[in-house]
């Protein structure tokens, strides 16, 4: 088997320990993974104008692949988030975060499986924002035909090679008619061609949180010519009946916080992992949370979110049986509950976590 090199950002706070519980996994699993590991967030590179170095980039350019731990802001003015800078530089365009139920960590939903696809790129992320005059500040949300008909693509691509049945686009185009009226046209659009999908609508609130049993959404301002109706029906929320939503897609800012609410249903953001995607097929894959200072340096992270990302990217680059058995391992780990870390309910320090997966290996 050939040697595949992928890009990895270990990062800051607890992202060189999750990386390395990455490292011995993948080392004890024989994945036939090369690192090329880069730090990022030291100094600004004058070829990049950030923080994100020209080596990182090309790194994760020439291999297609990497795995990201979570990254510090730097604090100053007019540094941006390195999250949103390499999403930006690379076109990541979709942001993929599958939320699967752990049976062996209880919450109050049982069988959720579903997915959040996210625009990666504009939206409220534009980063456009200035004073009009003293007092009133504008912030411009870009909404565009190419980025939505791609995202929407993608999510359908998604459901099909997926065997999922169902794509909801959540929204608010009853309020902001233009910008995710557009949106949901480019869905509407995209939905034609995959006849076999179902396709529906729902207004982000209705998607969150809905009393009662009624048709969530409203035909709303443009005609359309599609042949799905755009109508659901049911008790149909996220918090009420998890286990209904199949593949979501959104744009940007209501992808960031529909993603942790779904994070939430199943135990949290140290169990969920997330892909972002971009132009023939680069993809780098990367921890939700955050970098945890309080607790970093201390052996006692949960690097099962991370784990999981890297469970992705083997799926991507098409190495199902690693990925497979390391998934395997870790949901058999917490399902005996021995050595969990302090978040979901244990007192094992990360390495012992990572011992018992890998000594779970198959
Ligand atoms: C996420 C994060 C990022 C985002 C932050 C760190 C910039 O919350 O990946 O969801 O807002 O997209
Ligand atoms: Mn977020």
């Amino acid at each position: 088997q050939n040697t595949i090199t992928a890009t990895l950002f270990p990062g800051d706070g607890i992202g060189p320990e999750i990386a390395n519980s990455v490292k011995e996994v993948f080392r004890q699993a024989q994945v036939p993974i090369q690192w090329e590991e880069h730090y990022i967030g030291n100094t600004v590179d004058p070829r990049t104008g950030s923080f994100v170095t020209y080596e990182s980039m090309e790194s994760v350019r020439r291999n297609g692949i990497g795995l990201k731990g979570p990254m510090t802001t730097p604090i100053g003015k007019g540094h941006k988030s390195l999250n949103l800078a390499l999403r930006k530089e690379l076109g990541l365009y979709a942001n993929v975060r599958p939320c699967l139920s752990i049976p062996g960590h209880k919450t109050r939903y049982d069988n959720v499986d579903l997915v959040t696809i996210r625009e990666n790129t504009e939206g409220e992320y534009s980063g456009l924002e200035h004073q009009v005059v003293r007092g009133v500040v504008e912030s411009l949300k870009i909404i565009t035909r190419q980025a939505s008909s791609r995202v929407a693509e993608y999510a359908f691509h998604y459901a099909e090679v997926h065997g999922r049945k169902r794509v909801s686009a959540i929204h608010k185009a009853n309020i902001m008619k233009k910008t995710d009226g557009l949106f949901l046209q480019c869905c509407r659009e995209v939905a034609e061609n995959y006849p076999n999908i179902v396709y529906e609508e729902v207004i982000i609130d209705n998607c969150c949180m809905m009393m009662g049993e009624w048709r969530t959404t409203r035909r709303i301002s443009f005609e359309t010519t599609t042949k799905h109706s755009g109508f659901c029906h049911g008790i149909f929320s996220l918090v009420k009946n998890p286990a209904l939503f199949d593949v979501l897609v959104m744009p940007n800012l209501y992808g960031d916080i529909i993603s942790d609410l779904c994070a939430g249903l199943i135990g949290g953001l140290g169990l969920t992992p997330s892909g972002n995607i971009g132009d023939n097929g680069l993809a780098l894959m990367e921890a939700v949370h955050g970098t945890a200072p309080d607790i970093a340096g201390k052996n006692m992270a949960n690097p099962t979110a991370l784990l999981l990302s890297s469970v992705m990217m083997l799926k991507h680059l098409g190495l199902n049986d690693q990925a497979e058995s390391i998934h395997k391992a870790i949901l058999k780990t917490i399902e005996e509950g021995k050595y969990l870390t302090g978040d979901i309910g244990g007192s094992a320090g990360t390495s012992e976590y990572t011992k018992a997966v890998c000594e779970n290996l198959q």
